[in-house]
């Protein structure tokens, strides 16, 4: 791990579609983010993420979970910090992981560690963020990228933006416009944490 002038390295970890992971490669890609992924790992072995990451070159891995559906076992998570830590990742970034991340993998990449969630945290935590926005009638909602802590979408807020809910929206419609946020939100929220790291450094 090294804050150094180097390109910043990445992990990501994803149980989805990916659209995130893709949205950080594109902005590499187009010079907005000085970064290379070199590692996606992912707990779904038909998880589209993995294709997209196959496509673009980068290193996959399938998280063992030892079977469990939505636990992330002790051992699964020194397993998956020590892939990280192999491939040399400075930052790891959850995008659309569903397991909670404990201890092993926080301790092994401490203020390392982030996620983006689908709405204005504290607002709306866990599960179809977009949902729950939509239920209650909120007029705005938006998404975060956080340091991921302990809890449930409870760590330190990064940078977040707000999307309006519009009359007629639907759960499906709001996440539509949610992860278009999402896609400028997560590399600038990069961009932000590795200044700060390096600032340090
Ligand atoms: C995003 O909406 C993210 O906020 C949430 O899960 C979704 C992942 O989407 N945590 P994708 O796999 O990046 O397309």
């Amino acid at each position: 791990m090294s804050t150094g002038h180097q390109t910043l390295k990445l992990g990501v970890l994803g149980s989805g579609s990916g659209s995130n992971m893709q949205a950080i490669l594109d902005a590499i890609g187009n010079g907005t983010l000085d970064a290379e992924i070199v590692l996606v790992l992912s707990d779904n072995p038909e998880a589209y993420i993995l294709k997209r990451a196959e496509m673009a070159g980068i290193a996959t891995e399938v998280i063992d979970c030892d079977g469990y559906v939505t636990r992330f076992p002790d051992d699964s998570q020194v397993a998956v910090g020590q892939m990280l830590r192999d491939a040399g990742v400075d930052l790891v970034c959850l995008a659309g992981f569903m397991r909670i991340v404990k201890a092993p993998l926080l301790e092994m990449f401490p203020e390392r560690l982030l996620n983006i969630h689908p709405s204005l945290l504290p607002a709306y935590p866990g599960l179809r963020a977009w949902g729950q926005a939509v239920s209650d009638g909120a007029n705005e909602s938006g998404c975060t990228v956080h340091y991921v802590d302990a809890g449930m979408d409870t760590g330190p807020i990064i940078l977040q933006s707000s999307v309006p809910v519009l009359a007629g929206d639907s759960a499906e419609t709001l996440h539509a416009r949610i992860q278009l946020e999402e896609h400028q939100l997560y590399p600038a929220a990069i961009r932000k944490v590795w200044a700060k790291l390096q600032s340090e450094s």
